[in-house]
């Protein structure tokens, strides 16, 4: 078996449930997905649920039930929302998974026994939220968590080190011999510098936690949250096979997700995450890779993050946006295309009702629906049976060759934005084609000429209809059975116009 181009996203924490900022990092990775299978690459897509640590601890708590019935039920909402997003994952690891455990298990143990893991003790600044202890130098004044903005908690406590010091030079030389691991490349720098500036060893365990991994050798300490979760991208894929002694479950595991070998997956050629865990992906799993003697990714990507109507999302605003219901309401195609077409891949951006209506309408009704409908309505009468191939040497197709590859550059740098830019674009050049050359009128005096413009509007809407399939998949094939080869029936708008109310 070769190599599978193998991404991730991360796995999500199930202490509330599911919004539009989880989405977007899981619909992206969806749309490389999809995108990459089109062009015959055997992809394996993973995602999964960060189930461990105080903060799932508390939330079970506050409902009245266990954790593991909380994870139960969270864990299960997130599979149905990627559902009701037509999210194609391949796999889904759960960190409550016995698989996943056991490897976490073997590594803290392997690494323990090699010296990469000592046990020392450890005061400092703690956020129950992030589960993170942060440096006088990154916390707000007034000792506030730079990222909640409420105070931390002094903690002291025994705890394992990994010794992430160590790996400080072998990181920065990873950096500078691998220009393309750290994307966008305005992002790279800061962690760059961050890691110039010094890393400390970090604490990997905790006695106060005992929602957690607990550690073999010494079981009054659970694994950190961050250091398990982490090892979801080779527990997942077999690592196990590796390091455990249950050789027979592990083989039956890469037998479930078709592959023979822990190989077939690692490296990851990407890892999908939101700007907020860059440093966790960047520099200690990196360095955890090295430490296990095991290759880094290819790549990790940070993207932006959403605000809602110029707000923060948080449940006591009460505006965060479930992506369910919006899809439920407009469909969820366009949902999709929406958060990608709306701000550049990798910076922040800022949901609003009214920005998803206008480009809804612009986008979507007014442009590609526009053009399919009025295409098909005339070449119903002026052309009848759509040919397999139409128009396959006119400057239209010649023209939709070029934008395809610019839309595979673009690909490249995951600049979803761009790709949409230049789908809309062709749509919107073959509209203008429309109104200069005037079927409807050329008819009249030519009706040959007018059915080889029809058919040169079919040719760049195929391409549009394979185009758009990674974001919207099922508008994508909706329209290639309308243009697909035979008689042209009647349709129902495929984007009906958004009025405002
Ligand atoms: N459990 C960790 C990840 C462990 S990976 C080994 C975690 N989970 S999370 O549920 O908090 O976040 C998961 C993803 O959702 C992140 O990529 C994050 O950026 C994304 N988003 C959550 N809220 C977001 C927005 N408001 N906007 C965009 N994405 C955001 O972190």
């Amino acid at each position: 078996m070769s190599k599978k181009f193998f991404i991730t996203t991360p796995i999500y924490y199930v202490n509330s449930v599911p919004h539009i900022g989880h989405a977007y990092t899981t619909i992206a990775l969806d749309i490389l997905d999809r995108y990459k299978r089109q062009k015959g690459l055997d992809v394996h897509f993973l995602t999964g649920t960060d189930e461990h640590g105080a903060n799932i601890e508390k939330s079970a708590c506050a409902q009245g039930v266990t954790p593991k019935e909380w994870t139960d039920n969270v864990s299960a909402q997130y599979k149905e929302m990627w559902k009701a997003l037509n999210i194609s994952y391949d796999d889904f690891i759960r960190t409550t998974d016995a698989k996943h455990e056991h490897v976490v298990q073997a590594i803290f143990e392997k690494l323990l026994k090699q010296g990469d893991i000592y046990k020392g003790s450890y005061s400092g600044n703690y956020c129950l939220s992030c589960e993170q202890y942060y440096d006088e130098s990154e916390m707000l004044e007034g000792g506030l968590c730079p990222v909640h903005k409420r105070p931390l908690t002094e903690v002291h406590e025994e705890t394992y080190f990994f010794k992430l010091s160590k790996y400080q030079d072998a990181l920065l030389k990873f950096y500078a011999d691998h220009p393309d691991f750290l994307s966008p490349k305005y992002r790279a720098n800061e962690i760059i510098n961050f890691v110039k500036g010094g890393l400390r060893d970090l604490s990997v365990t905790r006695t106060k936690v005992k929602w957690g991994v607990p550690v073999v050798s010494d079981p009054a300490h659970t694994v950190y949250v961050w250091f398990d979760a982490l090892i979801n991208y080779v527990s997942a894929t077999g690592l196990g096979t590796l390091l455990c002694e249950d050789k027979a479950e592990h083989e039956e595991q890469l037998k479930k997700i078709g592959a023979q070998s822990f190989e077939d997956f690692w490296p990851a050629n990407l890892h999908m995450v939101g700007k907020e865990i860059f440093r966790f992906h960047s520099v200690i799993w990196p360095a955890m890779l090295m430490a296990l003697g095991l290759p880094l990714p290819t790549k990790v990507f940070a993207h932006g993050w959403w605000t809602v109507e110029g707000e923060k999302m948080s449940k006591t605003l009460g505006n965060v946006v479930n992506p369910v219901e919006l899809a439920d309401k407009y469909g969820v195609d366009p949902v999709r295309a929406f958060l990608f077409r709306e701000v550049p891949f990798g910076q922040d951006g800022d949901f609003s009702m009214q920005s998803f209506k206008n480009r809804y309408n612009s986008d979507l009704a007014n442009n590609i629906g526009n053009l399919l409908s009025r295409t098909l309505n005339m070449a119903a009468k002026n052309v009848g049976d759509l040919p397999a191939e139409a128009a396959a040497q006119s400057a239209t197709h010649k023209r939709a060759l070029e934008v395809e590859k610019a839309i595979d550059g673009h690909y490249d740098e995951l600049a979803f934005d761009k790709v949409l830019e230049n789908i809309y674009g062709f749509a919107g050049e073959l509209n203008k084609l429309v109104d200069e050359k005037k079927p409807w009128e050329l008819a009249k005096t030519d009706k040959e000429a007018a059915a080889a413009v029809l058919l040169e509007l079919v040719c760049g809407l195929r391409f549009i209809a394979q185009w758009i399939a990674p974001f919207m998949p099922g508008i994508a094939q909706e329209m290639q059975r309308r243009l697909a080869p035979g008689k042209i029936e009647k349709y129902a708008p495929l984007f009906p116009r958004l009025e405002d109310k």
